[in-house]
């Protein structure tokens, strides 16, 4: 079961990077696909088994949610869901666009190196 959720997890880190990496190509180029309804919604979905199988993991091994790594990898969370909410919501000009998708892209390699090597600051 914990095996299963894992690979979720992992399966789920994947699509959301991939996704978060194209609609941003498209965002800031003005692509006409991102408007698409499957495109908007999809990553929720996406996003969504992430965080629970996440959750779920945690709760059925023996890390815990105060464990720093864990910690940092919430707070990471939050810091790419943020940043991806200025690149497709609220940066209004290509520069901003840019520059909020980038920073989200190195949170989400930060969070890829803290989950591989377990320790907060993974370098
Ligand atoms: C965008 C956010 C996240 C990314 C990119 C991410 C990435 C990853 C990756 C790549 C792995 C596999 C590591 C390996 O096999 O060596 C992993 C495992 C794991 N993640 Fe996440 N994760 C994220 C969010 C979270 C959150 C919010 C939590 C906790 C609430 C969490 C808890 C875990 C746990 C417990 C494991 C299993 C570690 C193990 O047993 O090897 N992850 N994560």
């Amino acid at each position: 079961m914990v095996m299963s959720l894992l690979m979720l997890h992992k399966a789920a880190v994947l699509v959301s990077i991939i996704g978060f990496f194209a609609r941003g190509i498209g965002h800031i180029f003005q692509h006409n696909w991102i408007t698409k309804k499957p495109v908007k919604i999809v990553p929720h979905i996406v996003d969504t088994l992430l965080i629970v199988s996440a959750v779920a993991v945690v709760a059925m091994t023996g890390f815990s949610f105060s464990d720093p790594w864990i910690v940092a990898k919430i707070l990471g969370l939050i810091a790419y869901i943020g940043l991806g909410l200025m690149a497709f919501r609220f940066a209004k000009t290509r520069g901003a666009k840019a520059l909020y998708w980038l920073l989200a892209l190195v949170v989400l390699f930060y969070l890829v190196a803290v989950a591989v090597h377990k320790q907060a600051w993974p370098f």
